[in-house]
């Protein structure tokens, strides 16, 4: 039987990911249709449900504006989507109730670490941006022992609010009491923004620096154009943390972990 997953969201027809998992699909001898589906304003359980009607349905992946409709369609969260209070990767099972997931913070954090090779413990870490995207990833990036992790944003109460749900190291700064050169600096935020159009010091950014920007594209995001523009510091933009995220949802849909360099450099050959 062809198991069958989709990603649903809005817009949908963007998405990389039926790609992605035909890939891993082809690499682990799984047989699988996954398709891209669009969901009406406010119309997530239906068309979730109306997918789940066909026995051979698996899974899902949720993205943007579904995360937060999906955890409340969820039976079981992990520890991770709770707080996170975002589900991106929904499994049924066998009973079938659904399993939701948030793979985004570990997809991040295998990004960093295995494919670029940034350290992240010890680190001083700065996060941008409080909003579901930054939700997803807090306590992935707490749970890897930085020395701190900052957070700033526009709306600084947003930023501050997040952390007495995430505690541990994490503390909200506005913008003038950012340190220097900070070790890794992550953008979160919706937009491709540059850090100018954000406000930020440009004493963030320091030669060392390991700047991330969670978008991508196919051309240097503006977020990092403008930290090589302070120093000439590293810089990646977010496809790894897609293709990681996608790994990480494979694993739970079929207890197989796929390989993720080959389809990453696929994919970024065909941005
Ligand atoms: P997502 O789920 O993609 O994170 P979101 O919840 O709407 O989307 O959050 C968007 C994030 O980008 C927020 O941190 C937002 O800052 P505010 O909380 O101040 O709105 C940030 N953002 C969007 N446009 C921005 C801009 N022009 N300058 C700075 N931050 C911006």
């Amino acid at each position: 039987m062809t198991a069958r997953l989709a990603v649903l969201g809005n817009p949908i027809a963007h998405s990389r990911s039926p790609e992605i998992h035909g890939l891993f699909g082809e690499q682990t001898g799984i047989d699988l249709r996954y398709d891209r589906i669009l969901v009406p304003e406010n119309q997530f359980a239906a068309v979730a449900r109306e997918f789940f009607a066909a026995p051979e349905a698996v899974g899902i992946n949720i993205t943007v504006p579904c995360k937060a409709d999906a955890w409340h369609l969820a039976d079981e969260k992990s520890d991770n989507a709770e707080t996170a209070g975002a589900v991106n990767t929904l499994l049924r099972r066998p009973d079938g109730t659904f399993a939701g997931h948030n793979t985004d913070g570990a997809g991040l954090v295998a990004d960093l670490k295995d494919n670029l090779g940034w350290q992240l413990a010890n680190q001083r870490i700065l996060v941008l941006g409080a909003g579901g995207a930054v939700r997803g990833v807090l306590a992935n990036l707490l749970a890897e022992q930085p020395a701190k992790l900052h957070i700033w944003n526009r709306t600084s109460a947003r930023a501050e609010a997040l952390v007495p749900i995430f505690g541990g190291k994490l503390e909200a700064l506005t913008a003038d009491r950012l340190e220097n050169a900070y070790d890794v600096i992550i953008n979160g935020t919706s937009a491709s923004l540059t850090a100018q159009q954000m406000t930020l010091p440009p004493s963030i950014i320091g030669a060392e620096s390991c700047c991330y920007d969670m978008v991508y594209g196919p051309e240097q995001t503006r977020f990092n154009t403008w930290c090589l523009a302070q120093a000439p510091c590293h810089i990646a933009d977010g496809l790894g943390m897609l293709v990681e995220q996608a790994a990480a949802a494979f694993e739970i849909w079929f207890g197989v972990r796929p390989q993720t360099r080959s389809v990453l450099e696929l994919l970024r050959k065909t941005l």
